[in-house]
């Protein structure tokens, strides 16, 4: 059974249409990018998943329950099973790693338990365990503003993963990071998705990274799937269709 199935997706905001009838499934296990030119429906995608922001029409149906309709508690109990990473990270700088990466609990938590920081033993550990994985151990008590870019979305990553999440989003993760930083961000993605056996959905500017990392491709141009195969299926004329002619010299490149 597909974990997350995309069917006949939607999105406009007003007159603009950033998603069109958009059809997609993803099996338990999968590292599945999303490439496309800028404008072309990527972060609506992943906003739209876990209902940041409301679709036009069409189903999504994650771990068997339609994400469409789910309301109150069982939102936020979806919601906690989907983790997410952002382009600029979206930390709070001013708090410490340690408390940046418990604020992935506040999905199993009351509004009262959340604001007071309340976390058990147990989730610290877990915290502390998953810190360690993305050697950031030495950083638990620094302040995020302290940290480079690639610290900042390991904290990003350790946050998604405290979640216990069966599925991670990931919007451009490395489109604010140097070749290094983001290599090592990537096989650390790969490392989550092969061990952890975490589901992963990645937005994607770099066609080569998407080809050397992913087990399955979706292409979008203008808010529909044009593309949906294996990275090496991905030629350059399915190329040239997914970024418009224009970009043809830039993709040589
Ligand atoms: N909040 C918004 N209000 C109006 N239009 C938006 C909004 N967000 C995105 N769009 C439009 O929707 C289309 C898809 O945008 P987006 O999902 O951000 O694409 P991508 O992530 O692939 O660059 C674009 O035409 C964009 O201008
Ligand atoms: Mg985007």
């Amino acid at each position: 059974m597909a974990l997350l199935k995309v069917e006949n997706l939607t999105k406009c905001y007003g007159e603009t249409i950033a998603l069109k009838d958009a059809s997609f499934k993803i099996t338990r296990g999968e590292f599945v990018s999303v490439i496309g030119p800028s404008g072309s429906g990527k972060t609506t995608l992943i906003r739209c998943i876990n209902r940041l922001i409301e679709p036009t029409d069409g189903d999504i149906i994650f771990d068997g329950k339609n994400m469409v309709y789910l309301k109150g508690s069982g939102l936020r109990h979806a919601r906690a099973k989907i983790g997410m990473i952002f382009q600029h990270y979206n930390l709070v700088y001013r708090l410490t790693v340690l408390e940046n990466v418990l604020h992935g609990r506040l999905g199993y938590k009351s509004n009262i338990q959340g604001i007071c920081s309340l976390y058990t033993q147990a989730e610290k550990e877990k915290a502390i365990e998953v810190l360690d994985l993305l050697r950031l151990k030495d950083h638990t008590y620094k302040r995020c503003d302290q940290l480079s870019g690639g610290q900042k979305q390991r904290v990003g990553i350790a946050r998604a993963l405290v979640q216990n999440p069966k599925i991670i989003l990931c919007d451009e993760p490395i489109s604010s990071l140097d070749p290094g930083s983001a290599k090592v961000i990537m096989d650390y993605l790969k490392k989550i998705n092969k061990e952890l056996n975490i589901t992963m959905l990645v937005n994607l500017h770099q066609i080569d990274v998407a080809k050397k990392y992913s087990s399955r491709i979706l292409g979008f141009n203008k808010g529909s799937v044009l593309f949906d195969g294996a990275a090496e299926d991905l030629t350059q004329e399915r190329i040239y269709q997914i970024y418009g002619a224009e970009a043809g010299e830039l993709i040589n490149d």
